[in-house]
């Protein structure tokens, strides 16, 4: 660090030049034409809202004359604690004096996480100078009336209201000079034309010419609630070019999302402070990690549900205080605000990923089990791991390798000589109806020698590489020693990495793309030659809390220089960028679906990718804590997600391993993954009892893809989570809210996981409605309480919902075999004795299948006499399926002549679980089924 100190003043004076003068030449030069169009726009507006403005400053005045009566009277310093906002967030404990010269109010006592120095009442920013009503919104134009205590106040604003969808409204503050471009992030999701606000779930107030700047935005009333204010802006909001600050109260406690970090799933409204800021950090609380969310979803009193995006990618803080409201800090861009009225939580989530993309479609065999370890040296030995998973009779789709393939650690290369035959391993894969995928990392070698490795060859003619300040290749340190870095913003960025990965890709036919350390991480802070001393990018006048204290630190110079921007705008997105790069190479290659899995990820990645939680620790406590990671990811648009089963480092435990691949079989990427010199911790590893109820849970995983694909299908055309947090089926029930230890697969399944050490008993939240026992059809009466139900090492509890129809298949070793059995339905009658359920099919992995038709969608009902499905449109029919047994969980009554399509068929009751089990049939899914029975007494 002292030596990036002591680089001088000169740099300093240099970067300025680079950057400075640009914008304020701009500036001078139109400085006249922005008066000119200002002054016309005033006219326009005078002409067109006389009456209205004539009104408006008549009101204007009297409401002046009540506020001064106010002022006179109120101390403006008296505010309560928890709606204290934080006039010096750059020190925790300033000085009275430091706090004085900012005008604002001062109160040292300990107040447990209270700023000292705070904002008054009367607290001054913009005023409005102008307000427009258009067809789609209202355009408010603002001006600075005292200057903030930030460098570079942008004086004037504009704010663009605008109704895009009566569930969504969009809330846009930039500068008012048009000429000057501030940052913006590319967010290349087409959507719906803007509406009118006619039809409107939401209603935006902003105050009249001349009144001090502040809006809200109100939940209208409906006939199931009442008006609910769902933000209120206080405190100070400032826009200077890098400090912009939003302030406003919020209507509940209950938060979630904000990612991504490390926390219960239900934020502390506690004054929570939240870095966002891509950083190669192993999960850890109170650190900006590796992905960058700025969207909350919230459940206000009543149950509804909201939630609130700011498209921002600049370094930012975000802050929870009791009050409750919520203050953005961001250092960059413009304030962007997307809000999203629900009212279901799964309704914000689906209004969320229409703006930032839906889900893709992964290919079937991605949502088998995935194995991988960093360490395992050789193709050989894995190989023996996958032969040692399959002795078992443990499923296994897929097998991965980590940087033990590489020649040097260099991306797209196999190391022959060190890891023996690669090919070999991926056809022996792919023979064993397999699918294989490997570690690929940003940093491209440049030390091979010219000619020697086209990887880089490539990149270079291609001219893709980031650019440090004074326009040569940036260089960093990563796993191959110095590394160059593609710019996935360069126009032929896309074609340089589909072509490296096709090259590789001719002699090692891999299937999907693991990416890895693309936050991105360097070995060395900023470059190979440090940063260049730089006032405004790589020190900027503000810096949130981020980790090492630097911008730059274990990644690029701020300074960095891609096709679209720096580095200190781009930085949150090299993930995103380089998961749609990656997605766009094999779709080109392999010309079907295929899976990347990304470490960093910004608002989109679930569009291209998934992702899974890290670098995290054999511990049962990491184990918890990847039940919130992944339910706030499904929040955050990623269906694919999971954390690495057993732990990445530190040495795991038999029992923790076991438990482990318990709750892991219930990820949507399921995948074991180890670091290097630790013990084996493949399921095959510690003998049979831990082997047994792996294959066991595997078993059960696979049995339920079927519903699995189906949730996964509708995520990707609605945008319903897949994982689901219990209160987005129960939002009414406030004892859901905090749920972190159980989640659900859809609407039906509830994972009650053993998450401590030696913990045989697990007391489970049952919500209302009758419930099965996955095992054995046992109904529990669900009351919105706890039940305790036994956990022994070897299972854990999954219970079924009533109403639900949850389509199942019997299970192979690989879902390749697997789609050779039959289908099976797992039916749990309501209260109501009735169920529903539904099924799409395809082949798995061709590209979009929806679009052209090419699939089934079945449909299933049944009650108490009987079990129906029904084709709802059959496009797929090169595959044979087959129903062949139904289990009917909930029937009180003992069943007699069981009959599938009028033929007579076996079938058991069990009288103490009144679960019927109907076997040995075998009828076409692509025709109507029914199957029926009779009671004695009829
Ligand atoms: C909030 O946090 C402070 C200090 O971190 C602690 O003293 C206080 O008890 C907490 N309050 C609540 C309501 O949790
Ligand atoms: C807003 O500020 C601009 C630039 O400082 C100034 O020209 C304009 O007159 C101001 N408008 C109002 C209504 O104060
Ligand atoms: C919003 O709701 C509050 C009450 O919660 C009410 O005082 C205010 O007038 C409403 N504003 C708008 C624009 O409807
Ligand atoms: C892999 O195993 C084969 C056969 O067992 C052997 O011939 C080969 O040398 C081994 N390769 C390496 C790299 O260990
Ligand atoms: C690698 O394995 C493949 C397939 O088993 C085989 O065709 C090829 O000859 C092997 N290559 C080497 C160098 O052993
Ligand atoms: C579950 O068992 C634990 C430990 O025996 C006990 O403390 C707890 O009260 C039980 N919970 C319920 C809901 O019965």
């Amino acid at each position: 660090m002292g030596k990036e100190k002591n680089r001088g003043v000169k740099d300093d004076k240099n970067m300025e030049i680079i950057y400075i003068p640009v914008i304020k030449q701009k500036q001078l030069r139109f400085r006249w034409l922005e008066i000119l169009s200002l002054f016309l726009l005033l006219v326009i507006c005078i002409w067109m809202f006389k009456p209205v403005i004539v009104e408006k400053v008549v009101n204007q005045w009297l409401k002046k004359t009540e506020e001064k009566v106010d002022l006179s009277t109120a101390d403006t310093c008296t505010i309560d604690i928890s709606s204290r906002f934080d006039c010096y967030p750059e020190k925790s404990l300033p000085t009275e004096l430091e706090c004085n010269t900012r005008n604002c109010c001062y109160d040292a006592q300990d107040i447990g996480g209270a700023p000292v120095c705070f904002y008054p009442t009367n607290y001054e920013g913009y005023r409005v100078t102008s307000k427009i009503k258009t067809s789609t919104g209202i355009n408010i134009m603002l001006n600075r009336t005292t200057q903030s205590f930030r460098p570079n106040d942008i004086n004037q604003l504009i704010m663009e209201v605008t109704y895009e969808t009566p569930t969504r409204l969009r809330i846009r503050i930039t500068n008012g000079d048009h000429l000057v471009k501030r940052w913006e992030v590319p967010l290349d999701i087409t959507r719906d034309k803007p509406g009118s606000g006619d039809q409107a779930l939401y209603k935006v107030a902003v105050p009249d010419i001349g009144s001090p700047f502040s809006f809200s935005v109100n939940r209208t009333a409906t006939v199931s609630s009442d008006t609910v204010t769902l933000l209120q802006t206080t405190g100070a909001f400032i826009f200077a070019d890098q400090f912009l600050q939003l302030s406003y109260f919020l209507p509940s406690n209950y938060i979630y999302g904000l990612g991504e970090h490390r926390d219960t799933l239900l934020h502390s409204m506690n004054w929570t402070k939240f870095i966002l800021w891509n950083n190669d950090q192993s999960p850890k609380e109170n650190m900006n990690l590796y992905g960058d969310h700025p969207f909350y979803l919230m459940i206000e009193n009543g149950g509804n549900s909201h939630g609130v995006f700011l498209l921002n990618s600049n370094a930012m803080e975000v802050l929870l205080q009791p009050a409750p409201a919520i203050t953005w800090r961001t250092i960059g861009g413009v304030i962007d605000l997307y809000v999203f009225l629900g009212p279901s939580p799964n309704d914000v989530i689906q209004q969320y990923t229409e703006v930032i993309g839906r889900t893709f479609m992964p290919p079937y065999w991605s949502l088998g089990f995935h194995v991988c370890r960093w360490g395992y040296k050789t193709a050989n030995r894995t190989m023996e791991i996958v032969e040692r998973i399959r002795r078992y009779g443990i499923p296994q789709d897929v097998q991965w390798n980590d940087l033990d393939y590489m020649d040097h650690n260099r991306d797209f290369t196999t190391g022959i000589s060190t890891f023996g035959n690669q090919t070999g391993l991926v056809e022996e894969l792919h023979r064993l109806g397999m699918h294989y995928m490997m570690i690929v990392d940003p940093g491209i070698s440049n030390s091979a020698g010219t000619g020697k490795y086209y990887s880089y060859d490539l990149g270079v003619k291609l001219d893709v590489f980031i650019k440090n300040v004074s326009g040569q290749p940036l260089i960093g340190v990563v796993w191959p020693g110095p590394v160059v870095f593609p710019d996935f913003t360069h126009p032929k960025s896309q074609d340089y990495w589909t072509a490296i990965a096709a090259d590789f890709h001719k002699s090692v036919p891999f299937d999907g793309m693991w990416i890895d350390m693309n936050e991105v991480s360097n070995f060395v802070s900023g470059s190979t030659s440090g940063c260049p001393s730089n006032s405004h990018f790589e020190d900027p006048p503000y810096l949130p809390s981020v980790s090492g204290g630097k911008l730059f630190y274990r990644t690029m110079c701020m300074t960095a220089q891609q096709y679209t921007s720096i580095q200190y705008n781009l930085h949150a997105l090299y993930g995103l960028m380089e998961t749609k790069a990656s997605h766009q190479a094999l779709t080109t290659i392999l010309g079907k679906r295929s899976l990347v899995i990304s470490r960093s990820t910004f608002a989109g990645q679930g569009h291209y990718g998934g992702h899974w939680t890290g670098d995290n620790l054999s511990s049962f406590y990491d184990m918890y804590k990847s039940i919130s990671a992944i339910l706030s990811m499904n929040m955050f648009g990623v269906t694919m997600v999971g954390a690495d089963i057993c732990g990445f480092s530190g040495a795991t435990t038999e029992q923790l391993c076991q438990r482990w691949h318990q709750l892991g079989a219930f990820y949507t990427f399921s995948r074991n993954h180890n670091s290097i010199n630790r013990p084996d911790q493949d399921p095959g590893a510690f003998g049979p009892a831990l082997a047994e109820s792996t294959r066991e849970v595997y078993l059960i995983r696979y049995k339920l893809l079927p519903y699995l694909y189906t949730l996964i299908h509708k995520s990707h055309m609605m945008g319903d989570t897949v994982l689901r947090p219990l209160f987005f089926e129960f939002p009414t029930l406030v004892d859901t809210y905090n749920i972190d230890r159980q989640f659900l697969w859809g609407p039906a399944l509830l994972i009650s996981p053993a998450l401590d050490q030696d913990q045989y008993t697990v007391e489970a939240y049952i919500p209302v409605g009758y419930w099965y026992d996955y095992y054995t059809g046992e109904r529990v009466i669900g009351t919105g309480d706890r039940i305790n139900f036994t956990t022994p090492l070897d299972k854990i509890n999954l219970h079924i919902r009533g109403g639900y129809i949850l389509p199942a298949r019997r299970s192979g070793l690989t879902t390749t075999e697997s789609r050779s059995y039959p289908f099976g339905l797992i039916v749990a009658l309501s209260l109501f004795g009735d169920a529903r359920g539904d099924l799409f099919w395809d082949d798995g992995e061709t590209l979009d299948t929806h679009e052209k038709g090419l699939f089934n969608m079945f449909t299933f009902s049944a009650d108490q006499n009987g079990v129906y499905t029904n084709p709802e449109y059959i496009g797929y029919k090169d595959e044979r399926q087959y129903l062949n047994n139904v289990t009917v969980f909930g029937l009180d009554k003992q069943p007699y002549g069981v009959t599938a399509n009028g033929q007579p068929t076996a079938y058991d009751y069990n009288k103490q679980y009144k679960a019927l089990y109907i076997t040995d049939f075998d009828v076409t899914l692509l025709e109507p089924i029914k199957i029926s029975w009779k009671f004695s007494d009829e």
